[in-house]
C-alpha cells in the first residue's frame, strides 16, 4: 500500500521530490560545501571554514564538525529571533489540569532564560560546569536547558519518572554540582514527589551544594537550609539580560543518559555546532516548518525527542511550540484532540504506544473533537504498526494528513530517516528513507554488506553533523559500543530490512535493549535491580511482543535456596524494580525459574528465554549445548500465559 505524494504538500515543501534527488547528488559531489551551506541556517559568531574531521577507524577515531566554529545555542533559539519576531509565541504551555494554559513569547523566554542564567551564574556555574535537571513538563524546563546552554554549562536532563536512585546515579556520573528541580510535578492529576526523590538521591552525592527548587504546586517539600533554594526569588532578584557565551562547534551542549545492552547507562554527549544545525535542519525539512505554524511534540523533555524537536530544533527555526503536562488519557481519552483544537495545532508528533493505547478506546474520543487544524502528523520511539499508522491516518488525519515516521536515536541527536512530506510517497509502517547525507548500510551477522531487498543489521557509514561525540567520562566504551563490532562503521543496534524500492523498514533492536512504550532500558539494568532484591539469587530478563507498550518486560527469576515462591513475593519483587529504576520499568511477567538455561562456560542463552516468553515454542532452536537441557522443560511448563 502506497500513498502518494499530495500535490498540496509537494508544492509548498522545503523540499520536494527533485529537490531530494537534487541534495542527494550535491552532498556526494561536494560534502564540505554542502554542508557549509546547511551551517550556514544558524548564526555563527565566527562562521566555520574547517567543515568535517571524521575517521572511525580504530587507531585514529575522532569525530569533529565545524570546528572552527564559534556560537551560542541559546542566542540561536532566541536572540536571533528578538529583532522581527519578539512577540511571537515561542512556547504554549498546557497544563495537566486542561483549566491552565499559557503563551509565552520569544522576548517573554528570552527574559526568562537571561534571569534563569544569572541565578546560575550567581550561585558559581561556570563554562564546562555540569547542571542536573529534574523538572516536570513546565517551560521551567526548557529555560534551565537554555539558561545552561546560554553560560555554556552541560545540561544533564532526567526524566521526573526516574526514582531518586537512578537521578543519583546519573548525577555522580557527571559530577553535578547544582540541580534544578521542582516542589512537585503533576501528570494525569497524580502528583509526583520531584523534590522528595532529589533529598533521598542527595543522600548519596555529597558534591552538591545547590538545589534550586522551582515552585510547581506550592505543596510545602523539606528543604535543606543552605543547599535547597526556592527559584522565585533569585528569579524576582536577577538581571533579564545575560550575554551569550561564546561557544566552540564542538564545546559540549548537553549530556543525555541512555541505556545500552550492558552495564550502566551511558551519557550520551552531543556539542554545540553539530547538534544544533543537525536539529534545526531535520525539524524544518522533516515536518516542513514555518515560522508561525503551530507545533506540537508531545514527549518529555526527559527524552531526547524533547531535547531536538521541543525546544532547540523548534526554536532555532523560530517555531510555536506546544509544551504538555499532561498524559494522552486524563481527564479523558480525547485530551490530545482537544488540547489541539484548542491550541489549533497544524503539525502534531507522538509515540506509536500512544496511538495504540488510545486505539483501543474506539473512534469516539477522537470523533467528537475537530482536528480541522491538523496538517502533518508524526510518530517517533517505536516501530509503528501498520494498523496503528492506517488508524492514525484515517481517525486522526482524516485521510488528509501525511505521516512522517521518523527513525532515530539519541545518539544521533535528531531524525536521520524519514519521508519529508513533499517528497516522500508513505509506505504504513516504514520510515521509508533516508535524508540526504545519511549513508544507511544492511549488514549480516559477520559484516558482509548486503545488497538489494534484504534483511540485516542497520549500519552509518559515515558521519552526520548530530552524531553523538562521546560517551560522557568513557571515551573508549564509545568506541567499544558503536565502532567495533563493524569496523568502519556506526552500528545502530536495530534491525532492519530494505524492500525492492530502497524503503527501509526497522524491525526492532537486535541487542539487549527493549523499548516499552517508548521507553528504552538495558535488560542488564532490571536484572542489576532483581538481584539486589534479597530473596533474589539470579535473574534474566528479555523482551516479549506487547500489544500497546510495543515491547513488554518478563523476568526469569531464581529465587534464594530457602526462599518460597509467593504471589506476594512477585508483588514484592515488581514494586522493588519501580522504585529501584521508575514505574516504567516493572516487570509485566515474573515467572520462578528454579534454573536458567545455561551453557557450559555458564553463559545464559538468551535466545531460548526470549522464545519461551514470546511463546515462539517450537523454535527454541538447538538446546544440546546446554549444561542442563532439563532446565527447557521446567521454563515452558512455567511459562506466564498473561
Ligand atoms: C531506538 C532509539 C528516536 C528518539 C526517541 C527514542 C527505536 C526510534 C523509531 C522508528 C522504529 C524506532 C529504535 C532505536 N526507534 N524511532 N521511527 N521506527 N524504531 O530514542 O530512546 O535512543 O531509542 O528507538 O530501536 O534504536 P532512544
Amino acid at each position: 500500500m502506497v500513498f502518494p505524494v499530495p500535490e498540496a504538500w509537494a508544492e509548498r515543501a522545503h523540499m520536494d521530490a527533485a529537490g531530494y534527488e537534487a541534495a542527494w547528488k550535491r552532498v556526494q559531489a561536494d560534502p564540505e560545501g554542502f554542508w557549509k551551506e546547511v551551517a550556514g541556517r544558524l548564526d555563527w559568531i565566527k562562521a566555520p571554514t574547517k567543515i568535517k574531521d571524521v575517521s572511525y577507524a580504530k587507531e585514529d577515531f575522532h569525530i569533529r564538525w565545524f570546528e572552527d566554529g564559534v556560537l551560542n545555542v541559546s542566542a540561536n533559539c532566541l536572540d536571533r529571533h528578538l529583532p522581527t519576531r519578539a512577540d511571537d509565541v515561542a512556547f504554549i504551555w498546557e497544563g495537566d489540569n486542561p483549566a491552565q494554559s499559557r503563551k509565552i513569547t520569544y522576548r517573554e523566554a528570552h527574559e526568562e532564560v537571561c534571569r534563569m542564567a544569572n541565578v546560575l551564574k550567581s550561585r558559581g556555574v561556570a563554562k564546562g560546569d555540569r547542571v542536573t535537571i529534574y523538572l516536570p513538563m513546565i517551560p521551567e524546563a526548557a529555560y534551565a536547558m537554555l539558561a545552561c546552554a546560554r553560560i555554556g554549562a552541560v545540561h544533564s536532563v532526567v526524566f521526573g519518572g526516574f526514582s531518586p536512585d537512578s537521578l543519583a546515579g546519573r548525577i555522580q556520573d557527571c559530577d553535578s554540582r547544582l540541580v534544578i528541580t521542582a516542589d512537585e510535578g503533576l501528570r494525569g492529576g497524580k502528583v509526583v514527589p520531584l523534590m522528595r526523590n532529589v533529598a533521598a538521591a542527595l543522600e548519596d552525592c555529597p558534591g552538591v551544594d545547590t538545589v534550586l527548587v522551582v515552585s510547581r504546586t506550592g505543596a510545602d517539600v523539606p528543604m535543606k537550609a543552605g543547599r535547597d533554594i526556592p527559584y522565585g526569588p533569585e528569579r524576582a532578584a536577577a538581571g533579564v539580560d545575560c550575554a551569550p557565551e561564546p561557544m566552540n562547534a564542538e564545546d559540549p551542549l548537553f549530556i543525555l543518559y541512555t541505556s545500552g545492552s550492558t552495564g550502566k547507562p551511558k551519557g550520551v554527549l552531543h556539542t554545540t555546532g553539530g547538534y544544533a544545525v543537525w536539529a534545526s535542519w531535520t525539524h524544518e525539512l522533516v515536518f516542513d516548518y514555518r515560522p508561525g505554524e503551530i507545533y506540537w511534540c508531545t514527549a518529555d523533555v526527559g527524552w531526547v525527542t524533547g531535547h531536538s524537536y521541543i525546544v532547540y530544533g523548534p526554536l532555532a527555526n523560530a517555531a510555536t511550540s506546544v509544551i504538555f503536562e499532561g498524559v494522552p488519557n486524563y481527564p479523558t481519552s480525547s485530551r490530545f484532540w482537544e488540547v489541539i483544537d484548542k491550541h489549533q495545532v497544524e503539525i502534531f508528533y507522538t509515540a506509536p504506544t500512544a496511538l495504540r493505547a488510545l486505539m483501543r478506546e474506539g473512534e469516539a474520543p477522537v470523533q467528537r473533537t475537530s482536528r480541522k487544524s491538523l496538517r502533518l502528523l508524526g510518530s517517533v520511539g517505536e516501530p509503528i504498526n501498520p494498523e496503528a499508522w492506517l488508524w492514525y491516518h484515517r481517525v486522526v488525519g482524516e485521510g488528509r494528513c501525511p505521516i512522517v515516521d521518523t527513525w532515530w536515536q539519541t545518539e544521533t541527536g535528531a531524525c536521520l530517516v524519514s519521508p519529508l512530506p513533499g517528497a516522500t510517497a508513505l509506505k504504513p509502517g516504514s520510515a521509508t528513507k533516508p535524508l540526504p547525507g545519511v549513508y544507511l548500510q544492511l549488514v549480516d551477522a559477520e559484516g558482509k554488506v548486503l545488497d538489494g531487498a534484504t534483511s540485516g543489521n542497520l549500519c552509518i557509514t559515515d558521519s552526520w553533523p548530530g552524531q553523538m561525540r562521546t560517551v560522557y567520562g568513557d571515551h573508549q566504551r564509545f568506541f567499544d559500543t558503536y565502532f567495533s563490532t563493524y569496523p568502519g562503521k556506526y552500528f545502530t543496534g536495530d534491525g532492519c530490512r530494505r524492500d525492492e524500492d530502497g524503503y527501509y523498514w526497522i524491525t526492532g533492536r537486535v541487542d539487549d535493549v527493549i523499548n516499552v512504550s517508548g521507553h528504552r532500558m538495558g535488560t542488564a539494568e532490571i536484572e542489576s535491580a532483581l538481584v539486589g532484591h534479597h530473596d533474589v539469587a539470579e535473574a534474566a530478563v528479555v523482551g516479549f511482543p506487547h500489544d500497546i507498550k510495543g515491547q513488554g518486560i518478563y523476568a526469569y527469576v531464581t529465587l534464594k535456596a530457602d526462599v518460597q515462591p509467593t504471589e506476594n513475593l512477585r508483588k514484592d519483587l515488581v514494586l522493588w524494580v519501580r522504585q529501584e529504576i521508575g514505574p516504567f520499568a516493572a516487570p509485566d511477567a515474573i515467572q520462578w525459574a528454579p534454573g536458567l538455561p545455561k551453557t557450559r562456560s555458564g553463559k545464559i542463552m538468551r535466545r531460548i528465554l526470549r522464545k519461551v516468553a514470546e511463546n515462539d515454542l517450537g523454535n527454541l532452536g538447538d538446546t544440546s549445548t546446554l549444561a542442563d537441557p532439563a532446565v527447557v522443560d521446567d521454563l515452558v511448563k512455567n511459562r506466564i500465559g498473561r
